[in-house]
């Protein structure tokens, strides 16, 4: 248990050894599960539980704090790595109400089984009293699932966001010191987690703005006192500014896709432009998820594998169609030997994005001197569209 003010106390869990979330995104820094405990002069509140493997965690955490009973639960979101210890902690604290909006007690009740009657339901803005204590509910719904609300503690300026403005680093230190390191893994967290829903975000950010907040302190990783850091932060990642940047996801299987990327990636980087590429093979999505961040176009190389593009490609392919980033440009580049429909294919699961597909090269075998022309073009293409963005 660690005090981050007078009877209000982080009883989360840092997990220190999760290596993926979702079973999809990596967590190279772990994460962990904070719930805070809130004691007024009359009631006590808890704010969400944590990840179901590591209630133990949060019980004894519970039982250190001297409180031997709780009068509310607060559930910000349904998704089971804050909701899944609801039922043991019902069970430990059965006086203790959920209190929470009706689209999240509707969720919590078909995923986690929890009986109506434990519930107490709450309108956007409604306030609750601890006694010397004011809880204030803000719903901002979609950061990042329907149901997801905050919690405002107006005595203590605290704004307790949920996966809004959090970061999956697991450390001992409640509050954030190295900024440099959390910015990176808020940046990783947003760009997983967040980006799909960059205007809610937007809105969300302007519905708060209102608030007197001194600290956020959010549902994963640490408690931010420079809420200015982060709140920046996001209204950077999800403004529509992009960056003189290109991403280069690919896969090479006998070294001409390989080729191909070498020489494009030069022929970019002379003219200015800056470029990442991702092995697909190799590569943490996550970082792929982080560059989609900023990055103005996207150009995806792939040789050509049973008539169509390498299946990492594809499964790259809808990974950007769903994290749904700002790019303003797409364009393929890749070979083949005797046919196939990788542009078809790619520009199918591609064409939700807004972005402009620029014109493809797909060479057949191993390239050759006009390819690298073509390839030459290609790049003479992106920087003339993002000077015309610039
Ligand atoms: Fe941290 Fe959406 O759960």
């Amino acid at each position: 248990m660690q005090k981050i003010k007078e009877n209000v106390y982080f009883v989360g869990a840092i997990d220190w050894n999760r290596k993926l979330f979702d079973e999809l995104i990596p967590l190279p820094d772990g994460t962990s599960y904070n719930s805070y405990l809130i004691k007024g002069s009359e009631k006590i509140a808890l704010l969400d539980s944590v990840d179901p493997p590591m209630c133990d965690v949060l019980l004894d955490g519970l039982k250190k704090s001297g409180s031997d009973r709780i009068d509310y639960i607060i559930s910000h979101h349904a998704e089971q790595d804050h909701s899944g210890s609801l039922q043991e902690l019902i069970k430990n604290y059965p006086e203790a109400k959920i209190v929470t909006n009706q689209k999240c007690k509707s969720m919590l009740v078909d995923l986690l089984l929890i009986p109506e009657e434990k519930f107490i339901v709450i309108n956007d803005g409604e306030t609750l009293s601890l006694g010397d204590k004011t809880l204030k509910f803000i719903f901002t719904p979609w950061v990042h699932w329907p149901e997801t609300m905050c919690t405002y503690l107006e005595e203590d300026k605290i704004f307790f966001s949920c996966d809004f403005f959090g970061s999956h680093y697991a450390t001992d230190e409640l509050f954030v010191i190295d900024e440099k390191k959390i910015y990176n893994a808020a940046k990783r967290y947003y760009a997983e987690i967040m980006m799909p829903f960059s205007g809610q975000v937007i809105k969300n950010i302007q519905k708060i703005s209102d608030l007197d907040i001194e600290i956020i302190a959010p549902s994963h990783g640490p408690v931010y006192r420079d809420i200015d850091f982060i709140v920046n932060a996001y209204k950077d990642w999800s403004s529509d500014k992009v960056k003189n940047e290109v991403i280069i996801p690919y896969v090479s299987m006998h070294g001409t896709t390989d080729k191909m990327v070498e020489y494009f990636e030069k022929s970019l980087a002379g003219k200015g432009i800056k470029v990442k590429t991702f092995h697909l093979t190799e590569s943490d999505i996550g970082e792929l998820a982080m560059a989609l961040v900023d990055a103005a176009t996207v150009v995806i190389a792939t040789p050509t594998v049973l008539m169509g593009p390498h299946p990492n490609i594809v499964y790259a392919a809808y990974l950007i169609k769903a994290l749904r980033p700002k790019l303003r440009f797409i364009s393929i580049i890749g070979s083949y030997g005797w046919g196939g429909r990788t542009v078809e294919m790619l520009s199918d699961i591609l064409s939700p994005l807004k972005a402009e597909i620029i014109e493809p090269v797909i060479i057949k075998g191993y390239p050759k001197e006009d390819d690298f022309r073509l390839l030459d073009k290609l790049a003479e293409k992106i920087s003339s569209r993002h000077m015309d963005i610039s």
